[in-house]
């Protein structure tokens, strides 16, 4: 099977971060959720993989210098670019010659599944279903695409974000199809949102009687990071299974509490006390006297002088000089948060 990320789109709900970067690279745990999604398509036997990319040259840039050709994972990575973001359904559509006959797995580029896609692609491979979803129990069905199931568990409906949903089962950013799913995409028409709806092309297989669809409910957490929230959800959850280890230079005088791992080059200067959960990138400087909360990823070439950090992102090459605390927040590249800045006195 070949493998399809949707990577394109325009991530309003994550500005301003979104403005210059793309959403698919933000870090959960100092790692893109990009290769995330990568590594569990690999994981599944995945040797080749589209990247579907929008239009912004700058977001596409960077999602090329993040992955490249693929090697590094040991697979094959081909772009594919979308004109405008159009929906899911255009974005799947414009990879068909890419896929050929084949039956595929899409994965949505800012999804993030903690026990990964390994049985259920194992069992789609097996079955004979055209197409194959996974769900997971959401609290707010009317953000998401919804499946809902019959008592035995089959597949009867599935609607876009409804204004009235009839489950809370929300469809998960994880797709197996065969190659018919291109004949429904061809006769989706945009939705009240303007977008060609992957939801709809679904909505077609079921109701055409002829094909097989089925949906399984996942049993580990499954993260959208489409919102700041989100985001955060996602970091916290990634970092409860980190496992601490120190390659950098720890003073005396600093306290360690629970699973921390540093990287290579970081010094944590005295005084300073680094709760765990949390990861620390390679080149950055802590402290003396900061105190970094447990659920907080700080990624490289980072100074944090004095002041708290609690359950917060913080990205490459940010300065941090305040006294204050800095709490569930995402501080993006290059920031500089500095105490007490020196403004020119009016008259
Ligand atoms: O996260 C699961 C949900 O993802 C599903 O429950 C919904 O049924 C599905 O429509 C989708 O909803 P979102 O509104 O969250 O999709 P979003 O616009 O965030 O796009 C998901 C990914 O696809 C994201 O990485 C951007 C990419 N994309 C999006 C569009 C609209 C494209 O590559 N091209 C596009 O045209």
């Amino acid at each position: 099977m070949k493998g399809i990320i949707l990577a394109g789109g325009l991530g309003t709900r994550f500005r301003p971060l979104s403005h210059t970067g793309p959403k698919q690279l933000v870090p959960i745990a100092n790692k893109p959720v990009l290769y995330y999604v990568i590594e569990d398509l690999v994981e599944a036997g995945i040797k080749e993989i589209g990247i579907v990319v929008g239009y912004t040259e700058e977001k596409v840039n960077a999602i090329k210098d993040a992955v490249g050709d693929g090697s590094r994972w040991n697979c094959k990575v081909a772009y594919i670019q979308q004109d405008a973001p159009r929906g899911l359904a255009h974005a799947v559509g414009i990879c068909r010659d890419f896929i050929g006959g084949e039956a595929f797995i899409v994965y949505l580029g800012d999804n993030i599944l903690r026990e990964g896609i390994v049985p259920y692609a194992s069992e789609f491979y097996k079955s004979d279903a055209d197409a194959y979803l996974l769900v997971a129990e959401v609290e707010e069905p009317n953000k998401y695409g919804i499946a809902v199931l019959s008592e035995a568990g089959e597949l009867i409906d599935v609607e876009e974000k409804p204004q009235a949903p009839r489950s809370n089962l929300a469809i998960i950013g994880v797709y197996m199809f065969k190659p018919c799913i291109f004949e429904m995409i061809d006769l989706v028409q945009p939705s009240w949102r303007g977008e060609l709806e992957i939801t709809d092309a679904i909505r077609k297989l079921l109701r055409s009687g002829k094909y097989t669809v089925l949906a399984r409910q996942i049993t580990g957490w499954w993260d959208d990071t489409g919102t700041v929230e989100a985001v955060l959800n996602a970091n916290n959850l990634i970092l409860s299974d980190l496992k601490g280890e120190s390659l950098g230079e720890i003073e005396e005088d600093v306290r360690i509490i629970g699973q921390v791992k540093i990287g290579e080059g970081t010094k944590i200067l005295k005084g300073s006390v680094v709760k765990g959960p949390s990861i620390i990138g390679d080149n950055c400087l802590i402290g003396p006297d900061s105190y970094i909360g447990g659920y907080t990823s700080i990624g490289h070439n980072v100074t944090v002088k004095g002041g708290e950090i609690e359950s917060s992102i913080i990205y490459n090459n940010v300065t941090i000089r305040y006294k204050g605390r800095i709490v569930d927040s995402i501080i993006g590249d290059y920031s500089e948060i500095l105490n007490g800045q020196q403004n020119p006195k009016g008259e």
